[in-house]
């Protein structure tokens, strides 16, 4: 139950929302950039605020056309998958498998996933600069599966940081694909 494997649930979950994406598929021109891009982009995403929070947490947002910001939140969600899994390692390893062994096991389910998103999602950089913005969508959207596999196994010490990789992620996917840049 608890170790599955990263599995795509989510995408399946991702792929009915993708309807309510395209009917704002003219998110922003070439020209706009700062703030008001930010915001005209996250505007468009399920989770707006945290959306502009991460974006804004880095001063390169500030200057990026909408390809850039979006290469941006690519780099933003890998590290942001990868301090994850270093937070939940530094936890697991810290957790003896005797005194909670379901705990245990929870973490270690979350562990692993995170840990197979961090190898997948490194590679969505690359994918996003040849321009190829699905693939890179599917790249990012393994940790936005690790996230949500997480999330089902309610690891008490997880919920805050997996909810923000869980959200971010989700707004980054559905940006990608099927609103790429021009
Ligand atoms: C967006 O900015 C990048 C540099 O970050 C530049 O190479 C590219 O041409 C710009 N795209 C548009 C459409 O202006
Ligand atoms: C956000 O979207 C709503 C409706 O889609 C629109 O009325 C509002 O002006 C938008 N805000 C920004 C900052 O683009
Ligand atoms: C490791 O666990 C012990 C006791 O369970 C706790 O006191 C300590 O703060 C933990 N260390 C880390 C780095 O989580
Ligand atoms: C083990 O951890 C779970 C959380 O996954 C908790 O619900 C349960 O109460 C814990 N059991 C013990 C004996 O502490
Ligand atoms: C993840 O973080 C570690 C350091 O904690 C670093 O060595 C590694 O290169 C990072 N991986 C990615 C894909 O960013």
């Amino acid at each position: 139950m608890v170790n599955q494997g990263p599995i795509s649930l989510p995408l399946t979950i991702l792929s009915v929302l993708i309807p309510f994406f395209l009917m704002n598929s003219c998110i922003a021109t070439s020209e706009e950039k700062g703030t008001a891009l930010i915001r005209k982009t996250c505007n468009h995403t399920m989770y707006e605020k945290i959306c502009i929070s991460i974006f804004e947490s880095d001063p390169r947002s500030f200057k990026a056309n909408y390809t850039g910001l979006l290469r941006i939140g690519i780099e933003l969600s890998v590290s942001l998958t990868n301090d994850t899994l270093s937070y939940i390692s530094k936890v697991f390893d810290n957790t003896s498998e005797t005194s909670n062994h379901t705990l245990w096991l929870k973490m270690k389910g979350c562990h692993d996933n995170y840990d197979f998103a961090v190898f997948e999602i490194s590679q969505a950089t690359d994918l996003f600069d040849k321009g190829l913005y699905r693939d890179a969508s599917r790249k990012v959207a393994f940790a936005n599966e690790a996230a949500f596999l997480c999330r089902t196994s309610g690891v008490p010490q997880f919920v805050e940081r997996n909810n923000k990789v869980d959200k971010f992620t989700h707004d980054i996917v559905l940006l990608l694909y099927p609103n790429p840049p021009k």
